[in-house]
């Protein structure tokens, strides 16, 4: 909610959702290319398919569109196609097939051996007494020839046997494999006959061992020694299917490395026959619907997207040995764990998740990338606290202590990845690194652990999103203006003001320059607004707009001036999440104004009105005059201007007086400057819109500063800059390079428009 808002904001303030990565669009469009392509130059992206797959015609276009390698579910199964001893039943398996030799795409047979889905004809007497193991091994051949041969011109690899190994634990001195009945009747051996008598029909068809858990380090180490003993034996198998029935929490990816590494010591060829990552904890070949998950989180689906981007990672760098990824099924609506599972990269709608494109859109240049280990503490930590550290490329690294915990997230991330999922590391804390470098300057960020919304300990806390939260910074390479250095310094005050119209004290930060206390003189008065999360304390606490001050001012860059910072009530007349409605103000309320203090009206004791009583009728000019309802306008100009006035050595009149805001502070100020032109004479937005000629062109302003990221749509910046120069108006426009909707842009912003600011 809290992203769809400010997204909805942004694209209202600046007419566009901003290019930036952070606040992107939540609904992915259409691909126009697939998976397949993305990983042309790495292995087949495959998938299993049923016949509803290969019949309708949206998901037709999915799968055609996404994959270049196709598995028949279950039609190509042992029972499906010989449910009784020599009849065959082709019509499902035929259908797949068509579809396949139609599109020119090969397939992945599965499978040919399996204790599962399987006639019991092929191991055992109408008494259900086990065959001799000369009548199972003619069953087993006569069942695998025919199919093989059926579908060689189509099937490029067969699983051969399924599932023959043990799960663990297996105790010392018991079986390495599973106690079927088929390896009752004929023990390891029937597994060498399945692979001759496949290699028999079809001596081109690479032929697959496959099977579960087969990242776990024991049974991996089970699987490599049965596929270790065949190939000793001379037995024709070419690889190792990895099922890769995993969940967002395992295997690790270090598992999954170590698995391949392995495998690849004994076959040449390996597959993901059969991927998917549930957002729980089952994992594996057994079918144990888990109904516990239907209401998927956003953190979940970090957690998934997180586990998903890793692997693929993993398997780019073992594509000489890898060749093909087949995800089992094409959606969640498909899948054999059902939708509650949410495993896959498409959802119940046949629409690509964002895990989806964080899969697709990997960059190569990142799979090499080396991180360099210059990692230092970021400078909001808390004393004495270590992490997060910052490095000199721009990478994060987070450290939580969570011992129990079962997942941890920090929120900052690239993309839309919504986040760093951190590790367990080996003295049981939780670790991670972003994912890329971060944009410079500052971030807000926290941790959610097992769902639960945290700060992190380690750092200071900046008020953002309508909380405190956790901040980080990367250190920018023009830091220097907003450094806190050895010149002479301003203060920053506190004051409480009565306000009448919201019945109770209202809390200002006054930035006073250094001189304030020594001198005589009068000010001019910068009245500088935050955005819709943060609060009064945003614009010195994380904007340094006092260390901007004084650091202009040492430099002779401006005439000094008095900076007041308020709350601007944007979570106070309305909830977040829900849209305000346009001001209604009641018809003949009396003007207040500068100059005349006290001329606003008290509001009802007790009551927050939903409305400015006061000032003169509004004049809001298009969709920005219509979000303003909070009563904000006549706290500041009937409460809080008439205060500082009579309180601070201003120069109380409209053109030492400016207004100024970021992001929805820039909204209040379009729409209060344009509300009371008589109390402004200098206005500033800093992503927050722009002012066109014709609205400012009866409110005698003096100048317009307007500025954004270059990651949020700066065109529209440069083109109103560009408007109301050519219209006559002091106007500048300003353009933060490699930044988005954050708080460096409106640092720099601030160091940009200061200098303007009270020009005669
Ligand atoms: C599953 C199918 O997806 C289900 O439709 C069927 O009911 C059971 O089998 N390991 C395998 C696959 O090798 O064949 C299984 O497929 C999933 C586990």
């Amino acid at each position: 909610m809290k992203r769809t808002l400010i997204a909805g904001l942004c694209a209202l303030i600046l007419g566009a959702v901003p290019a930036g990565a952070q606040w992107g669009p939540r609904t992915i469009p259409e691909p126009t290319d697939g998976l397949k392509d993305a990983y042309k130059d790495y292995f087949k992206i495959g998938v299993a398919v049923n016949n509803r797959n290969v019949a309708d015609p949206d998901q037709i276009k999915v799968v055609l569109r996404e994959f270049n390698s196709i598995t028949a579910e279950n039609a190509m199964k042992p029972q499906p196609t010989e449910p009784r001893k020599g009849e065959f039943n082709w019509e499902d398996a035929d259908k797949i097939a068509n579809f396949c030799r139609e599109h020119g795409i090969k397939m992945r047979g599965h499978t040919l051996m399996w204790h599962s889905q399987i006639g019991t004809w092929m191991y055992q007497d109408e008494k259900g007494n086990l065959l001799p193991k000369e009548e199972f091994y003619a069953n087993m051949k006569h069942h695998i020839q025919a199919i093989v041969n059926r579908y060689k011109d189509v099937v490029y690899c067969w699983d051969v046997v399924n599932e023959a190994v043990a799960d663990s634990p297996v105790y010392p001195g018991r079986p390495e494999l599973r106690n079927s009945p088929m390896y009752q009747i004929a023990g390891e051996e029937f597994i060498y006959k399945a692979f001759e008598y496949a290699h028999e029909a079809d001596p081109d068809a690479l032929l697959f061992y496959n099977d579960y858990n087969d990242a776990e380090p024991a049974k991996s180490q089970r699987i490599y020694n049965l596929v270790k003993r065949m190939k000793d034996a001379g037995v024709p198998v070419d690889g190792i299917g990895m099922q890769a029935h995993y969940n967002v929490y395992g295997p690790t990816m270090e598992e999954v490395d170590n698995a391949i590494k392995l495998y690849s010591t004994v076959v040449k060829h390996i597959h993901l026959t059969e991927l998917d990552i549930r957002v729980n904890e089952d994992m594996g070949g057994g079918l144990r619907f888990n109904r516990g998950a239907a209401n998927i989180a956003d953190w979940e689906k970090t957690l998934q997207q997180d586990q998903y981007v890793n692997l693929f990672k993993v398997l780019r760098k073992h594509k000489d040995v890898i060749d093909c990824v087949t995800f089992w099924n094409v959606s969640d609506k498909d899948s054999w764990l059902g939708t509650n599972n949410y495993p896959l990269l498409f959802d119940e709608n046949y629409k690509p998740k964002q895990a989806y494109l964080a899969v697709k859109g990997f960059d190569p240049k990142m799979d090499n990338f080396v991180i360099k280990e210059d990692f230092k503490p970021s400078e909001l930590n808390q004393p004495g606290q270590e992490y997060p550290m910052v490095n000199s490329q721009g990478f994060a690294r987070f450290k939580v202590n969570a011992p129990r915990a079962k997942s941890v997230i920090v929120s900052l991330g690239l993309g839309g990845s919504g986040g760093t999922v951190l590790h367990k590391a080996e003295d049981g804390s939780w670790m991670g690194t972003t994912g890329g470098p971060m944009d410079e300057g500052f971030h807000y960020y926290h941790l959610t652990i097992d769902g639960g919304v945290f700060n992190d300990p380690g750092t200071h806390n900046y008020y953002g999103s309508t909380r405190w939260e956790s901040g980080i910074e990367i250190p920018a390479h023009d830091a220097d203006f907003y450094a806190m250095k050895n010149v002479p310094h301003g203060k920053v005050q506190q004051v409480l003001f009565w306000s009448n119209s919201t019945n109770q004290n209202r809390v200002a930060w006054v930035y006073t320059p250094p001189q304030y206390d020594q001198s005589k003189k009068k000010y001019p008065v910068l009245y500088l607004q935050h955005g819709w999360g943060e609060n009064e304390y945003a614009w010195w606490n994380q904007g340094h707009a006092n260390l901007i001050m004084d650091n202009l001012i040492a430099a002779g860059k401006i005439e000094p001036f008095i900076i007041v910072m308020t709350y601007g009530m944007t979570n106070e007349g309305f909830r977040p999440g829900q849209m305000p409605r346009p001001a209604a103000r009641p018809e003949g309320a009396p003007a207040g104004g500068p100059g005349r203090p006290g001329a606003a009206p008290a509001g009802a004791p007790g009551a927050r009105p939903a409305a400015a009583p006061g000032g003169q009728q509004a004049r809001p000019r298009g969709g920005m005059g219509m979000m303003m309802n909070n009563g904000f306008e006549a706290v500041l100009c009937d409460e809080l201007v008439p205060y500082i006035d009579a309180n601070f050595r201003t120069i109380a009149k409209k053109d030492s007086r400016a207004m100024a805001g970021l992001s929805m502070g820039g909204m209040e100020t379009h729409t209060i400057t344009l509300a009371r032109p008589e109390m402004f004479g200098w206005y500033g937005l800093l992503s927050g819109g722009t002012y066109n000629p014709d609205e400012v062109k009866d409110t005698g302003v003096k100048g317009i500063f307007v500025g954004c990221g270059s990651k949020e749509g700066p065109d529209q910046i440069r083109k109103a800059a560009a408007d109301l120069q050519a219209a006559g108006f002091n106007a500048k426009g300003y353009v933060s390079e490699g930044t988005a909707h954050e708080f460096l842009t409106w640092r720099r912003c601030l160091y940009e428009m200061a200098p303007m600011l009270f020009k005669k």
